[in-house]
C-alpha cells in the first residue's frame, strides 16, 4: 500500500482550519446570546423579544419543538403550570425561551383565545 501523499494531508488540515474558523465567525455573528434572564427582566435593552405580542410570542416560541399545539380547553392553572414547564424545556434544550413576563403574557393569550 502506498501511503498517501503529503499534499493531500496538508489540504485536509487547511479545510479543516478553514470550516473551524468560519463556524467560528458565524458563531459571532449570532444576534442573540441567551443573556442571564433572571436579572432584570425589564431593562429595555435585551435583544429583541421585549416588543413581541403575546400572539408573536405564542406562534415563534411554541412552534419550535412540535406544531403549534391546538388551545382546546384547559384551566387556566393547567396552561399556566403547562406554559412554565415547556419554557423550562426551551431553556434545557437552548431553544428560544420566554421571561417571567412573556410566560405570563402567552398564558393569558391562550386562556382567552382556547376553544
Ligand atoms: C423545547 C421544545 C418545546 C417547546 C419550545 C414547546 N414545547 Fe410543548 N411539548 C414539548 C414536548 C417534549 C412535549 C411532550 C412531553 C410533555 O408533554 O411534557 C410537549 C407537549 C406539549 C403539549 C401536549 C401536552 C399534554 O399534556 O397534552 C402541549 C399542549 C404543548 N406542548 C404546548 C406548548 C406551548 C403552548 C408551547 C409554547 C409556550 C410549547 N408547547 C413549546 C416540547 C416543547
Amino acid at each position: 500500500m502506498k501511503s498517501s501523499p503529503p499534499l493531500s494531508n496538508g489540504l485536509a488540515l487547511l479545510i479543516t482550519a478553514g470550516a473551524a474558523a468560519t463556524f467560528f465567525i458565524l458563531l459571532m455573528m449570532l444576534p442573540d446570546h441567551h443573556t442571564n434572564r433572571t436579572s432584570s427582566p425589564s431593562l429595555s435593552g435585551e435583544s429583541k423579544g421585549s416588543g413581541e405580542s403575546p400572539a408573536a410570542l405564542f406562534a415563534s416560541r411554541c412552534s419550535q419543538c412540535h406544531a403549534l399545539p391546538a388551545l382546546m380547553h384547559r384551566s387556566p392553572e393547567e396552561w399556566r403550570i403547562l406554559v412554565l414547564k415547556m419554557n423550562r424545556y426551551m431553556n434545557q434544550t437552548g431553544h428560544l425561551s420566554m421571561t417571567e413576563d412573556q410566560a405570563r403574557e402567552v398564558t393569558r393569550y391562550i386562556v382567552e383565545n382556547q376553544k
